[in-house]
């Protein structure tokens, strides 16, 4: 497919076969290359997504390519607890192992809408819908020998905040607040999940990450003009530090890879900086017990 991402993860990652990995949210875009990254590093991928015609098309690309592993489907819309729950239990009964869960799916600025089961779409499908998901494979995570998880944040989570008061569109919509918030609560949960593993002695870890701004479909609902005026990377190379984080041997919990040029918005993935609006522990807390009461 592209020469510079095949010569890139064959350098710097490590071999993944015999690896068990979930991918949400990988018939498209960075979770596309995440998916294909690992299968040529010889996993054994689950493509999962909310479109069986979608996640097909995805799979087809993938085995056309020089792979090792083996790529396959799994349905989950991350916007209906129950499909969540469904994928966890077939996933649970069907592999005895989960070494890597990758958390990427997302959605961006879309019209105002909710999830089923009534949160905002944003907050729902990136935050609510990989809570419920990572809760419902931590049997299998605990059990597998040095497993992790992985979440994708975003630089939207700088500066961003926590709306208690408004994760149901109770406050008029700003689509940008809310994109925002979901990102710093998918942080957020990613450092609270590392803690929380530790105190337990889990050997699991959880790594955050973040592409920088690179060119996929999430900027669907993005007036075109204003795009063109943006630098985004190819997105090839913005599933980069997601591949990094999933692989690295040296990653602890705690960490969140980026790219690393300047501001984080371009570059090849190296350690990224954690803004301060994620550290709060107190938030993490509320957050974690918002989780827990809404999809138990
Ligand atoms: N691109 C960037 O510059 C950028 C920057 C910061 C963070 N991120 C994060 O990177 C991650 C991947 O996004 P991307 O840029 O690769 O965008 P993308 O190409 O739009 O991929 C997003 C994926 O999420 C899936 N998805 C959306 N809603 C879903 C739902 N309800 N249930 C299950 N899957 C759902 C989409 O499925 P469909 O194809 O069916 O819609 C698609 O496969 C997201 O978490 C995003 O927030 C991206």
């Amino acid at each position: 497919m592209i020469k510079e991402f095949n010569e890139w993860i064959l350098t710097n990652l490590d071999s993944q076969k015999g690896k068990t990995v979930i991918i949400t949210g990988a018939n498209s875009g960075i979770g596309f290359y995440t998916a294909l990254g690992l299968a040529k590093l010889g996993a054994t991928v689950i493509v999962a997504g909310r479109n069986k015609e979608r996640i097909d098309d995805a799979i087809q690309a993938i085995e056309k390519e020089t792979i090792t592993g083996t790529v396959s489907p799994g349905i989950i819309d991350l916007a209906r607890l129950n499909s969540v729950r469904k994928f966890a239990n077939e996933f649970n009964k069907t592999y005895t192992k989960l070494d890597i869960l990758i958390n990427n799916a997302g959605v961006m600025m879309p019209p105002e809408s909710k999830t089923k089961e009534g949160f905002e779409l944003q907050f729902g499908v990136n935050f609510l819908g990989h809570f419920s998901l990572t809760d419902l494979l931590y049997n299998k995570l605990k059990s597998t020998q040095n497993s992790r998880v992985v979440t994708i944040s975003s630089i939207a989570h700088r500066g961003a905040f926590i709306d208690f008061e408004n994760l149901r569109v109770e406050k008029p919509y700003d689509t940008k607040r809310e994109y925002y918030q979901s990102k710093l609560a998918d942080l957020i949960f990613a450092l609270e999940l590392g803690r929380r593993y530790e105190a337990n002695n889990d050997n699991i870890l959880s790594v955050a990450c973040h592409p920088g701004f690179t060119k996929t479909e999430l900027q669907r609902h993005i007036n075109p003009e204003i795009l063109k005026k943006m630098n985004f990377m190819d997105t090839w190379q913005g599933s980069l530090p997601t591949l990094l984080a999933a692989t690295n041997k040296n990653a602890k919990s705690g960490d969140y890879f980026g790219p690393d040029g300047e501001g984080e918005y371009g570059g090849f993935p190296a350690l990224g900086v954690i803004d301060k609006s994620a550290l709060d522990q107190e938030v993490a807390k509320k957050l974690w017990e918002v989780g827990i009461k809404n999809t138990k």
